[in-house]
């Protein structure tokens, strides 16, 4: 079951991201380039949040995980190994009225969906970005912009394996980007042509593979709920045998109800040894482990948890989003937006909001301020605001996502205390200013 909040209306989540800083078009002022978006201030808080939870819970909080940062451009042979020049391709069809092109296999009539006209054949075309290396546009020059990070593990294998003495099961962890030329683009930044991916590959012994393949479906899935999002608006799908990559024995996706349906969030992979056997036999590097238990030298298996980030941030945008009814100051309600993000992922931590401008405030604010500031203990942006009413700085502070605020009024410069307000409850509590870092600290739980 799906509850009616899960349908928000996606342009709702568009303007605010827009009016208030989290998400702009690309190139806006030269008309926008199509489905490439740039995360403003709020947004890039937001989604650095969201990659440091990730790492945080899959490298920090496990003993079998080592992390890794590879380059995005890559020797042209990795593709052609991993199958990606051949098969990461999706079939094209142009409508031969308007010349709108789509993806044949998102279309469910063999119609165009623009104008009903008549479609071309099917052809398959590469998802790769190229660009050249050096000076010289020439074919042997020609390397692409990577379409996964899985890539950049794989042929590091040998290397992280010397370096960390790793025994099996054991992942490597990447967060980065990557580029698709995607046929079709749309849902905000849920289909875009550049994104980052969160990805592992762990490397299990053969055999134990679909063992690792549930545990580490129930361990993405725990994830999401981890920081907030609801559990009757995830669904985890496992792929009928038509849908597998190139690479894949069996995938499970998680998906998320959007606005337009259901959508696939992170897929759960078993990409068996179909990598590092193909890496292996097209570099000629050994690309194996040595089992001290049975002395043989065997190819693991990977299991690939590949999670969007993007997609992810769109996920806890919308599931954080929410209106209700909230009293005003002179005893009516009025309609309030709150984003109920969790404080981890939250922009800004804690917002310190004089009661007004009045000059006699502002000496005292402004400690405050620094106090908390300062502090590093925060782990996030604390944000000093004497724009407009309170009232209407609490609205802002609910819309952005802000889990706390402390109000300094002229009662604070004869008690020393502040009020923290809580952004879902709206509850309020006098703190000393001596308690304050500590008493934020743990409301927040960072
Ligand atoms: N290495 C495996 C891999 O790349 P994938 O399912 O193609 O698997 C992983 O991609 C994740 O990346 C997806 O679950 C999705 O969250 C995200 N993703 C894929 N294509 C995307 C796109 N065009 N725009 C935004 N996110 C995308």
């Amino acid at each position: 079951m799906v509850d009616s909040v899960a349908l928000v209306d996606l342009d709702k989540i568009v303007s605010l991201c827009k009016r208030r800083g989290f998400i702009f078009q690309s190139s806006e002022i030269y008309g926008g380039l199509g489905s490439v978006w740039d995360y403003g201030p709020l947004g890039v808080e937001l989604k650095n949040n969201v990659k440091s939870a990730w790492w945080r819970t899959m490298v920090w909080g496990r003993d079998d995980m080592v992390g890794l940062d590879a380059a995005i451009l890559m020797h042209p042979n990795v593709w052609r190994a991993s199958g990606h020049v051949e098969s990461f391709t999706d079939p094209l069809v142009e409508c031969k009225d308007c010349h709108q092109r789509w993806r044949a296999d998102h279309l469910t009539e063999g119609k165009c969906p623009e104008c009903g006209g008549e479609l071309t054949e099917p052809r398959m075309f590469n998802l790769m970005f190229k660009t050249f290396v050096g000076p010289v546009e020439e074919e042997a020059a020609v390397v692409y912009l990577r379409p996964e990070t899985a890539q950049g593990i794989f042929v590091n294998f040998a290397n992280i394996l010397t370096t960390t003495r790793r025994k099996l099961p054991f992942g490597v962890a990447q967060i980065g980007k990557a580029f698709r030329n995607e046929i079709t683009t749309g849902g905000f930044i849920f289909r875009t042509r550049e994104f980052e991916i969160m990805e592992i590959e762990f490397f299990v012994k053969p055999g134990e593979d679909e063992r690792w393949h549930e545990l580490w479906t129930e361990e993405c899935l725990k994830w999401y709920t981890g920081l907030g999002v609801s559990r009757e608006r995830l669904r985890v799908r496992r792929h009928e045998a038509r849908e597998l990559a190139h690479y894949s024995k069996a995938t499970c996706d998680i998906e998320y109800h959007f606005p337009w349906g259901w959508g696939e969030i992170q897929g759960i992979a078993n990409r068996t040894d179909y990598d590092l056997k193909a890496h292996s036999s097209y570099s000629g590097a050994a690309l194996t482990y040595f089992d001290e238990d049975t002395g043989q030298h065997v190819t693991p298996y990977v299991i690939e948890p590949s999670a969007g980030v993007d997609r992810a941030v769109l996920t806890f945008l919308i599931d954080a989003y929410t209106e209700e009814e909230a009293p005003t100051a002179t005893g009516g309600t009025e309609r309030r937006v709150v984003l109920k993000l969790h404080p981890v992922l939250a922009p800004v931590k804690v917002a310190i909001l004089p009661l007004s401008r009045n000059e006699k405030l502002l000496p005292l604010s402004r400690e405050v301020h620094d106090i908390v500031r300062r502090s590093g203990v925060i782990n996030g942006l604390v944000q000093y605001d004497d724009a407009q009413s309170i009232g209407r700085r609490y609205r802002r502070q609910d819309e952005i996502g802000t889990p706390l605020c402390v109000t300094i009024d002229f009662e604070s410069l004869e008690d020393n205390a502040v009020t923290i307000r809580e952004r879902d409850s709206m509850a309020q509590v006098r703190v000393p200013i001596a308690d304050l870092v500590g008493e934020l600290q743990r409301r927040l739980g960072v």
